[in-house]
Parts: structure tokens; C-alpha cells; sequence
């Protein structure tokens, strides 16, 4: 009670067995069932704040012992049991679910039900490993154990998780009229996967198939870095193997391990500063209400443009309306984010009734009408600031007096922008990442003179579409774009040495990155890098210069992946190997190896060195802040936190004296930040 989610903590534990024991015993009692009584939520799974508390394997152990002779109780009740599922039914929630007789789900957008333990670096551990794969199959079970992904009700029917399917409102009929039903005897009849996957799954020959295809696609996913998907996999092996105590006490074991492992102190942290930032209204103190968009305008209608659109379409559902030059443009730009609403009603995330609805809101002309109307204008145009600064006085004079105005720049400042504008107060960096429609993260970024009321309308709009939003004070590259670009250029500046362009991305992907820098750069452009960088080098100096021999890479006609020619060959749109005349064109052309872990340290440490003086700035508010945009914007690997917990971990003294081992060696842009030398003087951690 007063908890918004429900989660099985200690005390439901201890109140809930007894509670079993008394409905085991009492013969009155012909069948029982799990509803609750917050509409919306189910259970969203064991208590994560119990996992930060412990202090060793034993108490893990002793937790998840717990926990599972709770769940059997329900398994062993001796009589039937209903789940009723509305809402979050998550982890241990659904593994709860699985220990009854029977379940039902509601068709409600709220209800999602999954095991998401992986993405916080444990496993089932109260016999979903167990229970799932004998219930629908095993290669779904894998698919739903080993990735965490949450399903609505309607999947999870087609999925054979749950039975029946209904409308909220009479869930509580439904659940109470099965529970009567099976008290009399019926039982469900459920088909378990297709028919090859009865052949495979059978006999052991064809598990060990399903094994080891799944064990190998887990190590090319997780770069080995993740332990938490290959122990669900030798829990769900050892069960089917050995029976289900066996497989129980195999999922108690692993999850003792992982529960108290680096790598899932991390994910949990990530957790609950995502959690946190859900709440974040991105304004100090008591933040006015934010205005509610209904009509979006975008100016520039261009990749950018379009996918901004279509994704607040799609999930805010908001009237938006485009503009750009020509004609042309705007048809394109309407094409692509139609095609983001057309993708969702492919995997059946919108009905075409939904889509059809949707698809009206798209509009867009080369005049200004219709921008009357607009609450927000995200302008999306090409990073030049004599444009930009024509483009804005054009949106203020064909917008409202109560529109926020917002620019998607990457990296000119905002206040540059606001320059010349009646209404600087209106004026908003909204830094949306590519590809919009899957990238998490929204950086906003106020300037002294922004107004909070147009935060927290462009936080809460960022928000409502699924984004995680930080917010970020003014100044040159933000910090997404500002620690990206030393990383990027101290791989430069490596292959002027004569490293070789795969030596140093198979380096980085091996610390964790999805990609490595130079890949990187093919894939944001390298005219693109090649214009940000002398704006880089003018605000913050030499550290950020790149080696001059890469001019010529630019004066190659070399975009990158979007014209086929840059770091990489390109075959029909297809990445091949590494370009090697590249060596040439920059006049290295020796190769040099230097060892992996040199490479590693020198990309990572000076983009953490530059996440620190952001801080040290005042650009993050925070660290949190740091890590989740560097986690969810850069794709920094997330076993390690984000730069300020990589940190913690290393301590600040041991940075502090490898950045000046390479300040020694390369110069002054692996300079310690004075704020880390303070931590390291202090021995104060980031992360609180
Ligand atoms: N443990 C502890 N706290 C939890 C929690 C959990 N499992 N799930 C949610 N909460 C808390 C949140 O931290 C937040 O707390 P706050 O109000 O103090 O900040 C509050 O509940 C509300 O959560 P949200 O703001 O996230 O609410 P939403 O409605 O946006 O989302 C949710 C609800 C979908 C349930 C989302 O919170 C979520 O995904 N929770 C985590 C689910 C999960 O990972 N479960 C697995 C747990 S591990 C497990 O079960 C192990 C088992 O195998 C033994």
C-alpha cells in the first residue's frame, strides 16, 4: 500500500507465505486468485532497492532462497490458481504468474509482461528459467530470457503465456470464473511452440542445437561483457536436464554470483537514474506547469526533420506540420516519417485504424501556413548559423507569442542562435540522436535566459515520447557532442601514427562501444565531422584539433557511409572492409601497432576527462546526468556506468596519473580536468 508499482520486498514475503499456508490448508478455499489491487499494475517484479542492500553472496543466496519457496508455495498450493494481469507484470511478477494454474491478461497498452532481469545484469531467478520454457517452448523462452523484451497482452497470448485474453474491465469476472471453472475440474488445453520446435527441443541432440546457437549469438551480442545471459542459459540447461529443483537451485547459485557483480551495479544504477530522470522536470526547484503540445512545426525537412516528426507522431500523437524549400523536400521529408508510422503498424504496435489517424496528422508546404497554430517549432536545418539565424526570425514572425522555439543543432551553441531574436527566453536546444525512433536519449539545453516554463514543456514533450531527457546548460558541442569529438579525434590522431583503422575500432568495440570511433565518423559523415571540428578548436583550443593530414580525407569527396566513400569501402550501401588507401591519402603509410589496451585507454580517458570538465563547468548538472547521456546518447557501454561511474571504479587518483603518463607522451589535450584532481586529492567519489 502507498507504493506505486507493487513489488514482492521482504515484507510481501513475509506476509504472503503465512497467508499461502492458510489457504493451502483450509479445505473451504477451492481455488484462489492473484489480483491487485492497484488497477494499472500487476507486479512489477522482486524489490530492486533490496539488491543495492547486499553485501555478499550469502545474503543473495539467503534473498533468492526466499523468494523462490515463496513462489512454490503458489506452485504447490494444491489447488488451482489464476493470475489476473493488468499492468506491469515484470521478473519476478510474471515468474509469480507462471507458479499459478492459469493466467489472464488485459489487452490495455499498460500491460506488459517480461522478463527484463538480464538488463539489470541477473537472471530468473525464482524459476522463470524453470517454468517458462516448459510452458511455451524453448527457443520462445530464450528469446524472452535472454533479451528482457516486455511483451503487450495480445502478444503474450499469441506467445502461449497467457490464456485468455480480456478487456480491464472485467478481469476480475473473468479471472473469478476460470478460478471456478478449473475448482471444477476443467483444464486449459495449450499447444507448446510450432512443430519443429517440438522436433528440436525433444530430444537432447536438438536442445544442444538450440544451446549452442543461443549461447553463440549471446557472446556476439554481449562482446562477452554481460555474464548474466550465459548463466540464464546454463540455469534454463541444467532444469531441463536435472528436473526443476535442480534448475532452481542452479538459477539461486548464478543469481548469487551476479547479484552482488560489478556488471549488475551498474545496470541497476542506470536503472534507477532513468527511474529518476522519468520525474525530472529539468528545472531547479518548484518547476511551472508545462504547456501541452498538440501541434508540432518542423522546419528543415530533412532527415533530422522528418524523423523528429514522425516520431512525435507516432508516439505523442501530436498534428505536425513541415516546412522546407522546396516542394520536393517536403514530400521526401513526409515519406520517411510516414515510414516510421508504417514500421509500427508492421510489428503491430499501432492497428491500421490507429495508423490511418496518425498518418493525417503528417502535413507540410514551403510557405509558413499552419504555424500559427504550433505550441513548439523544432527548427532542423543545415548547421550554419547565418542560416539558422534566418530561419529563426522567419518561425518568430509566423508563430505565436506562446510558442517555444526550439533549434536541433548538435553543437552551435544556443545563445549563438537566440542572437537577433524579440524572444530569447523562448529559444531551446532539443538535441534529438539518429536514428530517432530508436535512440533513447534527448539532450535540452537552456541558455541563461531561457525561460523554465519552455524546459519543462520541452522535458515533458521529450518525455511523453518515450525519451529519457537531461538537461544540459549552454556552451559549444553541449557534452553529448563535446566528449564524442576527442574521442573521435584521438582515433585520428592514432592513425596518423600509422594504427591501422580496424586495429582501433575492433579496440573500442572490444571495451564495449556498439561501434568503434572511425566507423563512427563514416557513419555521422565526415563533412559533417570535418565542419565541426574548427568549432570545436575555436572554443576550447588545441585539445581538440585533429591531426592536419586529415584535411585531405575531407577534400576526397569522402561523406562517408552516405555516398560510399570514407574510412571503410562501400558496396551497394554494404560496409566492406577498411579502406586502405586512406593511409595513403593522409601520407602514413607505415603501419604501427600499438597495444589494444593503450588504444582503449587513450580514446576512453580523454572523453571521460572532458565529461568531468563538463561538469566542472557547470554544463551537466550533475553526474547522473553524464553517465545517462553518454550511456544512452553515445552508446558507452553500459556494464561500466557511464564515464563519471567508470571513475569511481578506477578511482580518480589512478586517472589522474594515466592521463598525465599520456599528457607526458601526446600533450596537453590528455591534460587531468582540475575537478578530477580534486576527487582524486579527495578521494570523493562522482556517483553518490
Ligand atoms: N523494484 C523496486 N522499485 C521499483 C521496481 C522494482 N522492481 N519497479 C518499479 N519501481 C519503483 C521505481 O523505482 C519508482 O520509484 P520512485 O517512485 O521512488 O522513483 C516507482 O516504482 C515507479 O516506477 P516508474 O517511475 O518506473 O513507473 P512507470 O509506470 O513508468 O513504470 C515499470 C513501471 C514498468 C514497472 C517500471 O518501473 C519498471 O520497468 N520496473 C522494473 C521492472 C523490473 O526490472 N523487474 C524485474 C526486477 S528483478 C526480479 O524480479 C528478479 C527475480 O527474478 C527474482
Amino acid at each position: 500500500p502507498g507504493e506505486p508499482v507493487n513489488k514482492i520486498t521482504r515484507s510481501v514475503r513475509e506476509e504472503l507465505g503465512p497467508l499461502l499456508d492458510q489457504v493451502r490448508s483450509d479445505d473451504t478455499v477451492r481455488a484462489m486468485v492473484l489480483i491487485s489491487g492497484k488497477a494499472g499494475s500487476f507486479i512489477a517484479g522482486a524489490d530492486i532497492d533490496e539488491f543495492v542492500a547486499l553485501r555478499s553472496r550469502d545474503e543473495a543466496l539467503a534473498l533468492i532462497e526466499d523468494g523462490q519457496s515463496l513462489l512454490s508455495k503458489f506452485a504447490d498450493l494444491g489447488k488451482p490458481t489464476v493470475a489476473a494481469i493488468d499492468g506491469a507484470c515484470l521478473g519476478g511478477g510474471l515468474e509469480a504468474a507462471l507458479a499459478c494454474t492459469y493466467r489472464i491478461a488485459t489487452d490495455d497498452p499498460k500491460t506488459r509482461i517480461g522478463l527484463p532481469e538480464v538488463q539489470l545484469g541477473i537472471l530468473p531467478a525464482a524459476g522463470g528459467c524453470q517454468r517458462l520454457p516448459r510452458l511455451i517452448g524453448l527457443r520462445r523462452a530464450l528469446d524472452l530470457i535472454l533479451t528482457g523484451k516486455q511483451l503487450p497482452g495480445k502478444r503474450a497470448r499469441r506467445y502461449g503465456i497467457v490464456d485468455e485474453l480480456v478487456h480491464p474491465a472485467i478481469l476480475r469476472m473473468a479471472a473469478n470464473k476460470a478460478a471456478q471453472r478449473l475448482a471444477d475440474g476443467w483444464r486449459p488445453r495449450r499447444g507448446r511452440g510450432g512443430l519443429t520446435d517440438l522436433a528440436l527441443e525433444k530430444n537432447p541432440l536438438g536442445r544442444k542445437v538450440v544451446f549452442s546457437t543461443a549461447r553463440k549469438q549471446v557472446r556476439k551480442r554481449t562482446g562477452g561483457h554481460y555474464p548474466a545471459p550465459l548463466a540464464a542459459l546454463r540455469a534454463v540447461a541444467h532444469g531441463l536436464a536435472h528436473g526443476v529443483q535442480a534448475g532452481l537451485d542452479m538459477e539461486a547459485a548464478e543469481f548469487a554470483e551476479l547479484a552482488v557483480g560489478d556488471v549488475s551495479r551498474k545496470l541497476v544504477q542506470i536503472f534507477f537514474a532513468t527511474t529518476a530522470l522519468k520525474k525530472d522536470s529539468g528545472v531547479e526547484g518548484d518547476a511551472p506547469p508545462p504547456k501541452e503540445i498538440a501541434n508540432l512545426g518542423i522546419v528543415g525537412a530533412g532527415f533530422m526533420g522528418a524523423a523528429i516528426g514522425g516520431v512525435a507522431v507516432s508516439q505523442a500523437g501530436v498534428d505536425v506540420r513541415f516546412r522546407d524549400t522546396d516542394l520536393q523536400a517536403v514530400g521526401r521529408g513526409l515519406s520517411a516519417s510516414r515510414k516510421i508510422l508504417q514500421d509500427r503498424l508492421k510489428r503491430r504496435r499501432i492497428a491500421r485504424p490507429e495508423y490511418r489517424r496518425l498518418e493525417r496528422l503528417l502535413s507540410g508546404d514551403t510557405g509558413w501556413g499552419g504555424f500559427g497554430r504550433a505550441d513548439l517549432v523544432i527548427e532542423a536545418v543545415f548547421e550554419d548559423i547565418d542560416i539558422k539565424h534566418r530561419v529563426f526570425r522567419d518561425i518568430e514572425a509566423h508563430t505565436r507569442e506562446d510558442c517555444v522555439l526550439a533549434s536541433n543543432t548538435s553543437t552551435i551553441p544556443i545563445a549563438r542562435i537566440a542572437e537577433g531574436v524579440e524572444h530569447p527566453e523562448r529559444i531551446i536546444g532539443m538535441h534529438f540522436f539518429s536514428p530517432v525512433e530508436k535512440m533513447p536519449l534527448l539532450e535540452v539545453i537552456v541558455t541563461d535566459t531561457t525561460a523554465d516554463w519552455v524546459t519543462a514543456t520541452c522535458v515533458r514533450f521529450g518525455q511523453k515520447q518515450g525519451k529519457t531527457v537531461i538537461v544540459v546548460n549552454d556552451g559549444t558541442g553541449f557534452y553529448t557532442s563535446r566528449i564524442i569529438a576527442p574521442y573521435t579525434t584521438e582515433a585520428m590522431w592514432m592513425l596518423d601514427e600509422g594504427v591501422a583503422i580496424d586495429a582501433i575500432d575492433n579496440a573500442m568495440t572490444d571495451w564495449g562501444f556498439p561501434v568503434g570511433p572511425v566507423l563512427l565518423s563514416d557513419e555521422v559523415g565526415i563533412d559533417v565531422g570535418a565542419k565541426i571540428a574548427p568549432i570545436m578548436v575555436a572554443a576550447f583550443g588545441e585539445r581538440m584539433a585533429a591531426p592536419p593530414a586529415l584535411e585531405a580525407v575531407a577534400k576526397d569527396d569522402r561523406l562517408g557511409r552516405k555516398n560510399g566513400r570514407g574510412f571503410y569501402l562501400y558496396e551497394k550501401g554494404k560496409r566492406q572492409g577498411p579502406d586502405e588507401s586512406i593511409y595513403q591519402l593522409i601520407g602514413s603509410n607505415t603501419r604501427r601497432v600499438i597495444p589494444k589496451d593503450v588504444i582503449q585507454r587513450r580514446c576512453s580517458l580523454v572523453m571521460i576527462n572532458e565529461a568531468v570538465r563538463c561538469l566542472e563547468e557547470g554544463v551537466l548538472r550533475s553526474a547522473r546526468d553524464g553517465d545517462i547521456g553518454a550511456v544512452f546518447g553515445l552508446g558507452y557501454p553500459p556494464f561500466r556506468g557511464g564515464p563519471f561511474h567508470t571513475i569511481d571504479r578506477l578511482g580518480a587518483d589512478t586517472v589522474v596519473a594515466q592521463l598525465e603518463r599520456l599528457e607526458e607522451k601526446h600533450g596537453e589535450r590528455f591534460k587531468p580536468a582540475k575537478l578530477l584532481k580534486k576527487h582524486a586529492k579527495t578521494g570523493k567519489p562522482f556517483s553518490e
